[in-house]
C-alpha cells in the first residue's frame, strides 16, 4: 500500500522525499526493524514515531543503529535513537524533527524548548527542516506551528488519526497542518475493530483493540519548498484509497 503511494509521488516527480510516521505500524503499536526495513524499501526516506515508540521489544536496539528513524526529540537524552534526522534527497538535504505533545499525553520534555534546542544545534547545511508534532490537543499543535513559523519549512501534526481541514502557509512562510490523518482500514474506529471499541464504550469492560481489516486509506500532505529560501510554497493534503491505487485525491 505505502509502496503504491511512494510510486505515485516519487515516480511522477511530485515529491523528492517521503517522511512516514510509523508509530502504529507493528500491529497498531510501535515499530519493528523488519517493518522499518519494509517501509524504507517501499520508498520512505525518513520514519518518525510517537508515544508508542518503545511498544515493541527491540526498538531500543533498532533505533541505536538506524539513523533514518527520528525518535521523539523531547524524550530524555539517555534514550537511544536520533533526536533529528538529516537525509540527502535528489534536490537537497532535508532534516526531520519529531516532537511529542504534553497536553493529555504521557510526560515528555517541553516540545517548544526542545525545538529551540534542536534547531540551535543544526548545522547550516541541513536543508529545509520538517517538524512533526505528535500530539492530542489541537491548541498545542497550533501554538507550536506559530512558535516555529518562519524558522522551519513545515510543522505537521499526527497522533489523532483524524485529518484536519486547516492546511495553510503561516504568515512567515511555514507550511502547517494540525493533523495529517492516518494510514489504515477505513471501516474502523481510528484503525481498530469496531466491536471491541463499542463494547468498551458501552460497558466500560476491558477489551483488546485489534487492528481492523478491509480496504485501507493513506492520508498525508505534499509540501512544496522553495529551494532558495527554504520557505513553503504550498501544502496539499491528500487521501489515497486502496481501491484506486493510481490516484492521490486532494482532500
Ligand atoms: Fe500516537
Amino acid at each position: 500500500m505505502f509502496a503504491e503511494v511512494a510510486r505515485v509521488v516519487k515516480g511522477k516527480g511530485i515529491a523528492s522525499a517521503i517522511i512516514a510516521n510509523a508509530e502504529n505500524s507493528a500491529g497498531g503499536s510501535g515499530i519493528t526493524e523488519a517493518i522499518g526495513d519494509e517501509i524504507f524499501a517501499a520508498g520512505a526516506d525518513v520514519i518518525t514515531l510517537g508515544d508508542h515508540v518503545w511498544s515493541q521489544k527491540g526498538t531500543d536496539g533498532y533505533l541505536a543503529h538506524e539513523r533514518r528513524v527520528a525518535r521523539p526529540a523531547n524524550l530524555p537524552d539517555a534514550c537511544p535513537g536520533a533526536a533529528y534526522v538529516t537525509v540527502q534527497t535528489p534536490v537537497s538535504p532535508i532534516t526531520v524533527v519529531s516532537l511529542l505533545g504534553r497536553v493529555f499525553m504521557q510526560p515528555a520534555e517541553c516540545p517548544f524548548l526542545t525545538a529551540d534546542r534542536v534547531l540551535s544545534k543544526l548545522p547550516g547545511n541541513c536543508g529545509p527542516v520538517f517538524v512533526e508534532i505528535h500530539a492530542e490537543a489541537t491548541s498545542e499543535k497550533i501554538a507550536l506551528g506559530r512558535y516555529l513559523d518562519g524558522r522551519v519549512a513545515a510543522v505537521a501534526g499526527t497522533h489523532t488519526h483524524v485529518p484536519t481541514n486547516d492546511a495553510a502557509i503561516l504568515p512567515k512562510g511555514t507550511a502547517y497542518i494540525t493533523d495529517l490523518g492516518m494510514t489504515g482500514p477505513i471501516d474502523s474506529v481510528i484503525g481498530r475493530e469496531l466491536a471491541p471499541v463499542l463494547r468498551k464504550f458501552t460497558t466500560g469492560m476491558p477489551s483488546k483493540f485489534d487492528v481492523a481489516s478491509g480496504p485501507a486509506k493513506l492520508q498525508g500532505a505534499i509540501v512544496d519548498i522553495e529551494r532558495a529560501t527554504g520557505r513553503a510554497k504550498s501544502i496539499e493534503p491528500f487521501i489515497w484509497r486502496e481501491s484506486e491505487p493510481g490516484k492521490l485525491e486532494p482532500r
